[in-house]
């Protein structure tokens, strides 16, 4: 994103108060801003920014996991929330009324059949699809349109390949906010779709891609009165970030030696990086989780940069790249990561690199496999969230994750967030043509291995016996 002009897009509020900063992660840069800023990228360099918080100002640090258990029995809208629930490391100050609909507190499930199948003894899933907009949008989400409130903001705007737009539209409905999305024109699911218009979100149905749309976000990053959130804010990764913590609650602060999450637009991973790395920081673990990221391997510019980079031999680099080769027609059925020109790439690669991880890539038949096989353990999940049971299963196989060693897969969507892809999966119909995916999507048959198909039958005790009997 270019850096919009600050004379017309920075407008400050009155009183600051929280002392957390808004700082540029270049280098070369630096540069701090106030916290009530409206900004999304550095006005200096045009370098994305991010929040700090000052921990060595929380107090009685020690003592913050069991404050946090405590608060999740609670009846305040604060502690129920799975994100406001840690506010001590959130950049507010005590009081502010936030928006919430009790987003996180998400289940972390036991998955012994994704476990076999990626070769480990035991997987655990983080089921983000059951946030209340069914996608883990909504832990960023209540943190954006906090701030988007607080700022006096008339109208919200993001682009989307339809999970951060329900999102927003969902939040947007709750602050009584203005809310326009930029989807790229038939290619996000229906389902996500439906969920924007229920919200009451303005749809803009733009003729391009999800990478056109962003590039018009950061044309109406200028104007004063509309406020951005995709994740490129970092407000939203300051929610997402709690991901991380109630993760490391929910494994009772044993760190996993794994977390593994899809990459598309790269926010997900950049959020996770930080609160590990802010817990580490604090004390409170001794260790991060290695972080990898996985990608469709039509759709994958960050695992290309990396694979490129692995003559580093696993050191983390002085300085990292500052280019990365955009993917000008992605392709891939997982349209929540339809992406090429990812905006937190640099964010994510840092958080991957200090906690030596990888980025790789998936093929269109391991997510469609490996979705299904989620889905026989009783978790569905969307085709996205299933990049990273395929690509654990491909790490395995690879010897970078040890049988034995304790692993936990991000599932990022509900399965009902894209019924088409599971009903042609298990009809057989699944597959990439060019009409769908651009010029240059090449077709891709997918025969899928679990697949399960309805049975026509005819309407008596006797035929549906003899089935049930066939398939024993
Ligand atoms: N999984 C799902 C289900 C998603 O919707 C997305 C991103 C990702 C994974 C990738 O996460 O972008 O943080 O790396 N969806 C965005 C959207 C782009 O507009 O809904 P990321």
């Amino acid at each position: 994103m270019s850096a919009p002009n600050p004379r017309t897009a920075r407008k400050t509020t009155a009183a600051s108060g929280a002392e957390a900063l808004q700082s540029c992660i270049a280098p070369s840069c630096g540069a701090s801003y106030g916290i009530r800023d409206q900004i999304y990228v550095c006005p200096r360099c045009g370098g994305p920014l991010e929040i700090q918080v000052p921990l060595e100002s929380v107090s009685q640090t020690r003592d913050l996991p069991k404050r946090w258990e405590a608060r999740a029995a609670s009846r305040d809208p604060k502690d129920r929330s799975g994100v406001w629930r840690y506010r001590e490391l959130l950049p507010f100050e005590a009081g502010v009324p936030v928006v919430t609909l009790f987003e996180g507190n998400t289940p972390l499930y036991d998955a012994p059949r994704s476990a076999k199948y990626s070769g480990l003894a035991a997987l655990r899933l983080k089921h983000q699809g059951c946030n209340p907009t069914a996608s883990f949008k909504d832990t960023g989400m209540t943190v954006a349109v906090t701030q988007a409130a607080l700022l006096g903001a008339r109208t919200v705007v993001c682009a989307s390949t339809g999970n951060t737009a329900a999102s927003l539209a969902a939040y947007a409905a709750r602050a009584e906010l203005q809310c326009a999305i930029l989807l790229p024109r038939g290619q996000i699911s229906p389902a996500k779709l439906a969920q924007s218009m229920d919200y009451g979100a303005i749809v803009c149905e733009i003729a391009g891609n999800f990478d056109d749309c962003m590039r018009l976000i950061s044309e109406l990053a200028d104007e004063p009165s509309i406020y951005i959130a995709n994740s490129i804010n970092p407000f939203r990764i300051e929610g997402q970030k709690t991901v991380a913590f109630e993760i490391l609650q929910q494994c009772e602060w044993q760190v996993p030696d794994h977390v593994v999450v899809p990459g598309g637009n790269m926010g997900n991973s950049s959020a996770l990086g930080k609160g590990f790395d802010e817990m580490l920081r604090l004390g409170l673990i001794d260790r991060l989780p290695k972080l990898s990221v996985i990608q469709a391997e039509g759709a994958a510019p960050l695992a290309h940069l990396f694979a490129g980079m692995e003559s580093f031999g696993g050191a983390v680099p002085e300085n990292l790249p500052d280019h990365i080769e955009v993917v000008r027609n992605p392709s891939t059925l997982a349209t929540a990561i339809k992406i090429g020109a990812p905006v937190s790439w640099q964010k994510s690669l840092r958080a991957v690199l200090r906690s030596r991880g990888s980025i790789i890539t998936v093929s269109e038949q391991e997510i469609a496999d490996a979705k299904a096989i989620i889905g026989l353990d009783g978790i569905g999940c969307e085709p996205a969230s299933a990049t990273t049971v395929a690509g654990i299963r491909n790490l395995t196989a690879a010897g970078k994750i040890h049988s034995e060693e304790s692993v936990i897969a991000v599932l990022t969507g509900h399965v009902l967030k894209d019924p088409d892809y599971v009903s042609h999966y298990h009809r057989g119909t699944v597959g990439l043509d060019s009409t769908e995916s651009g010029e240059a999507a090449k077709p891709v048959h997918i025969t899928g291995a679990f697949r399960n198909t309805p049975i026509k039958i005819a309407a008596s005790k006797e035929a549906i016996l003899e089935s049930l009997e066939r398939r024993r």
